[in-house]
């Protein structure tokens, strides 16, 4: 056996979005940084972001009101700790992005003065978000990109799959991972006194998503493996806007758009949102999404409408120049038409359950972003509160981290990554067939309306997947697709398994055979635990 490459690195961030960019940065001016993404350095969720950061900014809001339209939008599943932890964080977070140089949009007030500019999206009762016009995450990832590549302490491989955390025995403790270079098509291993995961979320789990290729769950399934917890994994949100084209799949449409007034249309051009809530367009994620699909379902409908050509023309192109470009490319003009839209699994609001510092149960693994639970969301999260997070829990693992450095132990040596009993694929229809009918059975069974007997039956085909790619894995070299299938389905089992634990309908989880709410003291987070 020819030896392996080895990295040797004080901490692996496994993940090059706003998260894992975030603690790298703080973290590179005391330890070495080695961070690994499986595509492109700027590829992720936080690339397509466009709304904003919610961040109270504006002297009529305060922290106790973003704390409480969390805790509303959460559905009484919220840590009310992490909550107000994120909120009372959220100011310095953002001026230390606007220090890194993050451009978000300014405005001159009447006294001159230059002041941010704030928007409004579904849940919030005050405007509170920050934004670059309506590409926000772009402003952050490249901006976050640039500056990572100029840190002498950080170094960078793109391309690179983190395939494994390595433990020790009893798995108490987190040694390094097994990584997969796509370009030599090899495994390697990094040796590190801190792990960090920040992977991002899952939703590619679903037929439909906003979400980018890489959101393929990766970071749940390996802290799973290595021992983790994971908690509320029944709560999938689905964006209640994405656009509708054959030529445009997968392309969001901001809730900031609503915020700034447009409204949801039923084909014939009525309204229906105050149909179903109060605060009409502006009702939080969950309540939106199911009001589209039940018109859509009761109608027969392909998609319904989203309308803001009532607004000025160059209000739009100020305001969503992105969207006015991408619909346009498409053959739709939105300062003179409504935008034909869906929902799309768009958010992971569970993940590796962590703490106040991002660690998880695995000693030296933090898990930040996305791919963590850490209460902010519980049962929904609120739009724009997701960014924050990224950079709010980025700060906590980076202090935890720093004030461990000088005592943290590198193993010695790790194992080595055995393929002697592997071959390459003659297959490979196999991956492909698996990978459509996962996410194909997770769209029609465990979307936005959810029933016991569907949830039984996507249980009952995740377990078969579950074996069949364990197998093939088993036998086969690794590839791309192997390994995100590998996660994906694990993924699968574990949002399943979560949604038939939950014997009530709350938040994004909505069950018809259990159409009401229990108690909030009557309920409690879903906590899975491996082996049990
Ligand atoms: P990502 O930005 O998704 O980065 C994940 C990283 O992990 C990538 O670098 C990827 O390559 C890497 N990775 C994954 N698996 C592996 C592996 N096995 N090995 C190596 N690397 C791996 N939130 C808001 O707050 N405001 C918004 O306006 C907003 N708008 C959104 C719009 C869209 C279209 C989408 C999709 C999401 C939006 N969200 C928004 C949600 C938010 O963007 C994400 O939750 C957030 O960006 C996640 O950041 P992250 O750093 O955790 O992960
Ligand atoms: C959006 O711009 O609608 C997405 C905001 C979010 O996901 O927080």
């Amino acid at each position: 056996m020819s030896q392996q490459k080895e990295y040797l690195s004080d901490v692996l961030i496994i993940g090059s979005g706003a998260a894992g960019l975030s603690l790298a940065l703080q973290l590179a001016e005391h330890a070495k940084v080695l961070v690994l993404s499986k595509g492109a350095l700027r590829e992720g969720s936080t690339l397509y972001a466009q709304g904003g950061i919610a961040a109270v900014f504006d002297e009529n809001d305060s922290i106790a009101s973003h704390v409480n339209d969390t805790l509303i939008a959460g559905a009484g599943l919220c840590d009310p700790q992490a909550v107000q932890f994120t909120a009372g964080h959220a100011k310095e977070a953002m001026q230390w992005l606007i220090r890194q140089g993050v451009p978000f949009d300014q405005y001159r007030d009447e006294d001159g003065k230059m002041k941010y500019h704030l928007t409004r999206e579904g849940g919030h009762s005050h405007r509170r978000i920050l934004h670059a016009a309506d590409a926000t995450g772009k402003a952050v990832q490249i901006t976050l990109v640039d500056q990572v590549r100029q840190h002498p302490n950080i170094q960078l491989l793109e391309h690179y799959h983190a395939i494994d955390l390595i433990t020790n025995a009893d798995k108490s403790r987190c040694l390094g991972a097994y990584i997969w270079s796509q370009q030599a098509r090899k495994v390697e291993v990094v040796r590190a006194r801190f792990v960090a995961l920040a992977t991002g979320g899952a939703s590619k789990v679903y037929l439909y998503t906003s979400n980018p290729d890489v959101a393929s769950g990766d970071g749940i399934a390996m802290a799973w493996r290595a021992g983790c917890r994971v908690a509320n994994m029944e709560f999938n949100q689905f964006h209640p806007t994405s656009l509708y084209h054959p030529d445009a799949p997968n392309f969001l449409i901001t809730e900031a758009m609503r915020g700034e007034g447009a409204y949801l249309k039923r084909p014939d051009g009525s309204r229906f949102m105050p149909d179903f809530d109060a605060r009409a367009e502006l009702a939080p994620r969950d309540v939106v999404a199911r009001a589209i699909d039940y018109e859509m379902k009761r109608l027969g409908a392909n998609c319904v409408y989203l309308d803001i050509s009532h607004q000025p023309a160059d209000f739009i192109l100020e305001h969503f120049p992105t969207i006015y470009a991408k619909c346009l490319s498409v053959g739709l003009d939105i300062t003179k038409e409504p935008i034909p839209v869906v929902p799309a699994a768009h958010y992971t609001c569970g993940g590796v359950l962590v703490n106040l510092n991002s660690q998880t149960d695995v000693a030296n693994l933090y898990a930040i972003g996305e791919v963590a639970c850490t209460g902010l969301h519980g049962a929904n999260r609120m739009a724009s509160n997701s960014l924050l997070e990224c950079i709010v829990f980025a700060q906590a693992a980076a202090r935890h981290i720093r004030s461990q450095l000088a005592d943290a132990p590198m193993a010695d040596t790790l194992p080595q990554w055995d393929e002697s009993r592997v071959s390459d694929s003659d297959e490979e229809v196999v991956i492909t067939h698996n990978w459509h009918e996962l996410r194909l059975f997770m769209w029609d069974y465990v979307g936005i309306v959810r029933t016991d007997k569907r949830l039984e039956r996507a249980l009952h085909r995740a377990e078969l997947l579950k074996k069949e790619i364990q197998d093939y894995y088993s036998h086969f070299k690794v590839s791309n697709n192997l390994l995100e299938l590998r996660n994906l389905v694990l993924v699968a089992e574990l949002i399943i398994r979560s949604a038939l634990a939950r014997k009530e309908s709350r938040g994004l989880h909505y069950n018809l055979d259990y159409p009401f709410s229990l108690k909030d003291d009557e309920t409690s987070p879903t906590i899975l635990t491996p082996g049990q």
